[in-house]
């Protein structure tokens, strides 16, 4: 019992030392192909590095600006647009409000009114958006804002593809709206609700 204990012990061995000096092996090989690291020197490239410019226009991938406006927020000639580059439905502003709650309300607050924890906590205090000019704004301006960044609020680019910045600036008129909306323009049955409320019925 012992014995073949032992001897099984050995072949494990054996097999184990075996299979170390092909792996090692292997991996060996990959480390040292002929290969040139970053700003290497070479001659075999021009300039006498590995690393070689970026060709001018290049354009990384997910970066194609081939819509103007929808990019942008402005059209060809520069100039701020006025409607949105594609129809807004309820799952737009939906997702607006989402993205929004994530990525403005810490500044600008649930309802837009500038007072988010982090304007409270000592950050520059974001304007109101429930304000004569950011209301006849046109969407084009929130957009470049998110884009760009507005003083000292930092440009949200990287962060928020340019579909989700049409969506929250969606929410945004929404958000407007929901300040300043006239009676007349509620149903019916919503107009009457409110008399009641308001004459104290
Ligand atoms: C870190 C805080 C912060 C965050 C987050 C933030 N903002 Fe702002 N925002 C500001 C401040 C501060 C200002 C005022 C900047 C100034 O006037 O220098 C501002 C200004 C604005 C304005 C007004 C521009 C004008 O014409 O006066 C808009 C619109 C706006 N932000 C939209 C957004 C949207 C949309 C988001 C989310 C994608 C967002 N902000 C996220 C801090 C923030």
């Amino acid at each position: 019992m012992f014995r073949s204990n032992r001897r099984t012990r050995r072949a494990m061995f054996t097999l184990l030392a075996v299979l170390a000096l092909f792996l090692s092996a292997c991996s060996q090989k990959m480390r040292d192909q002929p290969k040139l690291n970053p700003d290497e020197a070479t001659t075999l490239l021009p300039g006498g590095t590995a690393s070689q410019p970026i060709v001018a226009d290049t354009v990384p991938r997910g970066y194609v600006n081939d819509d103007v406006e929808f990019t942008t927020g402005k059209d060809a000639s520069g100039q701020l647009v006025t409607e949105f580059p594609f129809p807004i439905t309820k799952q737009d502003i939906l997702r607006g409000e989402e993205r929004f709650n994530i990525y403005c309300a810490p500044c600008h607050g649930h309802v837009g009114n500038g007072a988010g924890v982090v304007a409270l906590r000592g950050f520059p205090g974001p304007p109101s958006y429930h304000q004569d000019r950011l209301r006849n704004a046109p969407v084009g301006h929130f957009f470049d804002v998110i884009t760009n960044g507005f003083g000292r609020m930092p440009s949200y680019a990287n962060q928020i593809p340019p579909e989700d910045r049409w969506r929250i600036v969606a929410y945004i008129r929404a958000l407007q709206l929901s300040q300043h909306a006239d009676v007349k323009s509620l149903p019916a049955a919503d107009q009457q609700q409110l008399q009641k409320v308001q004459s104290g019925g």
